[in-house]
């Protein structure tokens, strides 16, 4: 595997957004004490990173209208992150009033999907974000920057990845320590996953990029391999496969944290994740939603202890 980040190049952030992306999208609402239970054993399976809620417009999101809840009923673990969306200044300052440490501002490298999903143009987003990173830096606050539509769009179909990539740049130039890259509607394939990669990479430092794969196609795991193998070392993921995003319409869930980790072991990766304390997470959510897991790792350890 080609040279990831300073951590070594067997070491692999998987950052959990679960709680977040695969809860925004559900039908109805999950009550604060299950979204609390889920965060927890997710944290407790060994995941440094565990997204648990989103500052956005309650009445755009009504999900998320609890985050403040989840943060205040939340046991934190040394040495987890807690994460959260904040997209503009009132979503910051609710999350630094629940003690968030770090938050994800959110872009789209298409005009259409950053007018559907965050009522406002691309330059429009940026002017947005400059104060809460501002106000972050300030408050000892970490930001992660979300690009969304980084392989495809809902609306506009294929993306440049030269946009992407100046976009990229300019998130990180306003004080994004990490760039996320979001293959929203999980249309990539590998070799374009790649391409976007060294291409983004003459905007960002490699080990300053992240990515978050949607699975529509199924062709997360895949991409993600490809994106390791160009040194890649950040990687999100979502338990069971849960997730979606409201305002992208036909989206499928995030990449599952059990196929994820199951990859990772057996490349002899380095997570620090319990693969079966991640299932068992998996299976309470899933079993509360009454759905059967999207992850194939689940499905087989499921039929495994049928049989
Ligand atoms: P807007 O309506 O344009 O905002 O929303 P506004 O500034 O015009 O304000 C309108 C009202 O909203 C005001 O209230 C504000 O106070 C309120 P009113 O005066 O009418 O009573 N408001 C807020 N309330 C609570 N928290 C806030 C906030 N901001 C304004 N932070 C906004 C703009 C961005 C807020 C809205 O469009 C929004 O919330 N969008 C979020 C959409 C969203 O959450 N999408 C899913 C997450 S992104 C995603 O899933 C992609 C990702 O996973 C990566 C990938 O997969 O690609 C990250
Ligand atoms: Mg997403």
């Amino acid at each position: 595997m080609a040279a990831g980040n300073g951590q070594g190049d067997r070491r692999v952030r998987v950052q959990e957004v679960g709680p977040r992306d695969g809860l925004q999208n559900e039908p109805r609402t999950v009550p604060v004490g299950i979204k609390v239970d889920l965060i927890e054993r997710l944290a407790a399976a060994g995941l440094p990173a565990v997204e648990s809620g989103a500052f956005v417009s309650p009445k755009w999101v009504p999900q998320m209208a609890d985050s403040e809840e989840v943060f205040r009923r939340i046991e934190r673990r040394e040495g987890v992150t807690y994460p959260a969306l904040a997209p503009n200044m009132k979503g910051f300052e609710r999350a630094v009033a629940v003690g968030v440490t770090e938050v994800g501002v959110f872009a789209a490298a298409s005009e259409t999907f950053s007018q559907r999903n965050t009522n406002c143009t691309i330059e429009e987003s940026l002017e947005r974000f400059r104060p809460v990173c501002a106000a972050a830096r300030e408050a000892g606050v970490k930001v992660q920057g979300y690009v969304s539509t980084v392989l495809g769009c809902p609306y506009e179909g294929e993306i440049d990845p030269g946009t992407v990539a100046d976009l990229c740049g300019r998130l990180y130039g306003i004080g994004c320590y990490r760039i996320s890259l979001g293959d929203t509607i999980g249309v990539g394939t590998p070799a374009k996953a790649a391409a976007l990669i060294d291409r983004v990479a003459e905007a960002v430092p490699i080990d300053a990029l992240g990515i978050h794969l949607h699975d529509t196609y199924g062709q997360a795991l895949a991409n993600t391999l490809a994106c390791l193998e160009r040194g890649v070392r950040t990687v999100d993921s979502s338990v069971s496969g849960l997730g979606g995003c409201p305002y992208a319409p036909g989206a499928a869930g995030n990449l599952a944290t059990e196929d994820l980790i199951y990859m990772l072991d057996g490349l002899g990766m380095e997570t620090g994740v319990d693969l079966d304390a991640v299932a068992a997470a998996g299976a309470f959510i899933t079993g509360w939603l009454g759905r059967t897991p999207a992850s194939r790792v689940a499905q087989a350890f499921a039929g495994r202890k049928a049989a």
